[in-house]
């Protein structure tokens, strides 16, 4: 089965094309990043008009690098949540047209299953039973995944998301949005052994976090360095980015590997946004080779938000036979849509 897949949950818009047998066949991107820096983050209705923008031609140029048409297409898969409710609609209503258009049914997708699944899309694909941290922008997860559509959540954060702590930290530094990456970026002329900030939530005995408590100690480190010296200099801030990096790195980690050591499970995947950084990559491959254990990730290109993760975590469930496509007469969105609601087993 060929499915042609839409992602548009927030400020990336993503076509791909995945194969049930052959994977990927082709994906394109169009990120808004540029559009939203402006205004220090994504505004929701500005997504949606620029999704609608660029659907279309993303679509054409796809299906073009696929050397496909539309008359090789099995079915059309959509994000339907979680996400903002605008955009969503935008790919719900636009893929579902067109599958109505074409007499093909639709398949919704959950967006988090579309990243859970992500790093089966890279060489070596890591086989089930896996333990998973997904870290994304608006979720920080653990969770146990058994076979497709098996999820079972281990732990979560009580507040904001890791690449929340990460991009508030940022605007807090001066950094534009998203400030992920120009954290990390930063953080690479910084000594992050100059100012220690918490890890919250490590001695909990669970596998929750919290890290709403990390930007006010940014701000607060921050507020002394300006005490202290009148104003804070490059370095200051480098040291801080750096500093900001490694706590949340820590947290991230410890509690990964220790729900890795509790499942018995000898494979961790990581997956989302926060999973394209360096440090997080590096600390977890040396830790879990001191286990013997093994950490996956997707291809760095899509840790990100993307089509193909969309595409083929349809082409899974299909293929497992977890979901059958639907028809495209009725559609809807869930802007909030928790992962187990898509698991066909409790583990
Ligand atoms: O998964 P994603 O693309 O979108 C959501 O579904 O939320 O994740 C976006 C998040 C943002 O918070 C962004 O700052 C963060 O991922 N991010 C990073 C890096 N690249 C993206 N955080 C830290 N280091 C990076 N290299
Ligand atoms: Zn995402």
């Amino acid at each position: 089965m060929i499915i042609l897949g839409y992602e548009s949950s927030c400020d990336e818009t993503g076509v791909a094309v995945v194969c049930t047998e052959q994977g990927l066949l082709a994906h394109g991107l169009h990120s808004q990043i540029a559009m939203h820096q402006a205004y220090g983050g994504v505004v929701p209705e500005l997504a949606s008009r620029d999704h609608i923008r660029r659907v279309l031609p993303l679509t054409k140029q796809v299906l073009a690098e696929a050397k496909l048409t539309l008359a090789n297409i099995d079915a059309i898969a959509y994000t339907a949540g979680p996400g903002l409710n605008g955009a969503l609609l935008v790919g719900a209503s636009f893929a579902c047209s067109l599958a109505w258009a074409q007499g093909l049914p639709i398949i919704p997708v959950h967006h988090l299953e579309g990243h859970l699944l992500s790093p089966l899309l890279a060489e070596p694909a890591p086989s089930f039973p896996f333990v998973a941290l997904l870290v994304s922008g608006g979720h920080t997860q653990i969770m146990q995944v058994d076979g497709v559509g098996q999820y079972q959540l281990l732990g979560e954060t009580l507040d904001d998301a890791a690449g929340e702590a990460f991009d508030k930290s940022a605007k807090l530094l001066g950094l534009s949005y998203p400030g992920g990456p120009a954290l990390a970026k930063l953080a690479q002329q910084g000594d992050s052994s100059r100012i220690r900030l918490p890890r919250p939530m490590l001695h909990s005995g669970d596998f929750d976090f919290s890290f709403s408590g990390l930007k006010t100690a940014v701000l607060t480190a921050l507020r002394n360095i300006e005490k202290q010296q009148g104003m804070a200099t490059d370095q200051d801030r480098a040291d801080l980015a750096a500093a900001t990096q490694l706590a949340i790195v820590d947290i991230l980690a410890i509690k990964s590997l220790r729900a890795l050591k509790a499942s018995g499970s000898s494979r961790l995947v990581v997956a989302g946004g926060v999973g394209a950084n360096r440090l997080l990559r590096d600390h977890l491959v040396a830790e879990t080779k001191k286990m013997g254990a093994t950490v996956y990730f997707p291809p760095v290109d899509l840790c990100t938000d993307n089509g193909a993760m969309i595409a083929f975590a349809a082409a899974m469930r299909v293929k497992h036979g977890i979901q059958q496509p639907q028809p495209a007469h009725r559609f809807s969105v869930q802007p909030r849509w928790a992962l187990a609601d898509v698991s066909v087993a409790s583990v």
